[in-house]
């Protein structure tokens, strides 16, 4: 694993933005694992900024998100499809059929994650982005789930629910189950690129970078992964 720390978020979203964009521009038939939450922000604003300035295309790219919640469709507020349009694709020229997430309103939970599994398999990832719960979870997936996990739903840790309940009005209606890719799908991506930002990130980046190989902190499998950068910002790189 590389790590790179940067001294600002912003300059942690520039880092971010030059190695997605080496792939984006090397190949513009590249599959690209994207994520939610707030870290990749600041990378997904450059790179519609880029768009906009350069007119970097999109149009061949597809794309596949981590996970999603269970029971929110896809054009509720808080569903992690609804977050992706509006802060990326809305303002790119890529194809909305190009763009994959598992369908949090899937009534027939194996079946979902047995299709997202054979889309996984067909489509390699050239590029897998990551961000870093404070627990170490990495998509969804948990302290102590197997590495060898694939898509499932799991229930979210308190944890979890509490660091999500920032972006709902209350943290009564933060979805208690979620769909998400397993810990060996994202290690089969060809890269990955792990952000971190916050002090409240600093713990969990040192159990991941300092620590053994461990299933009780998912991160710290990237360790394993051939081709793994991770860039954190100084306060989340504080405990190292
Ligand atoms: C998002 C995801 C989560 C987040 C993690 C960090 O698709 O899978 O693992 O990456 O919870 O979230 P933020 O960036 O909001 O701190």
């Amino acid at each position: 694993m590389r790590v790179l720390i940067a001294k600002d978020y912003d300059e942690l979203s520039a880092k971010a933005f030059e190695v997605m964009m080496g792939i984006v521009k090397n190949n513009p038939y590249a599959v690209l694992g994207l994520a939610t939450g707030t870290t990749p922000l600041g990378l997904y604003r450059r790179m519609i900024e880029d768009h906009n300035a350069h007119g970097t295309s999109f149009a061949h790219i597809r794309t596949v998100n981590l996970d999603e919640y269970k029971g929110l469709p896809k054009d509720h507020p808080q569903s992690y499809a609804y977050f992706m349009r509006e802060n990326l694709f809305l303002h790119l020229d890529i194809e909305a059929s190009n763009t994959y997430i598992e369908n949090g309103m899937a009534q027939d939970e194996q079946a979902e994650c047995a299709c997202y599994n054979k889309l996984l398999a067909e489509m390699p990832r050239d590029i897998q982005l990551l961000g870093l719960g404070s627990n170490g979870h990495i998509a969804f997936n948990e302290p102590y789930t197997p590495f060898g996990s694939e898509t499932h739903v799991v229930d979210l840790t308190e944890n979890t629910i509490k660091d999500n309940a920032r972006l709902f009005s209350d943290i009564s209606e933060v979805p208690k189950k979620a769909f998400t890719m397993g810990v060996k799908q994202i290690m089969q991506a060809k890269q990955i690129l792990i952000l971190v930002s916050g002090a409240n990130k600093a713990e969990a980046v040192c159990k991941t970078v300092c620590g053994k190989v461990t299933e009780e902190v998912p991160a710290s499998v990237l360790l394993l992964h051939p081709n793994c950068i991770l860039i954190a910002d100084k306060e989340a790189a504080s405990k190292l």
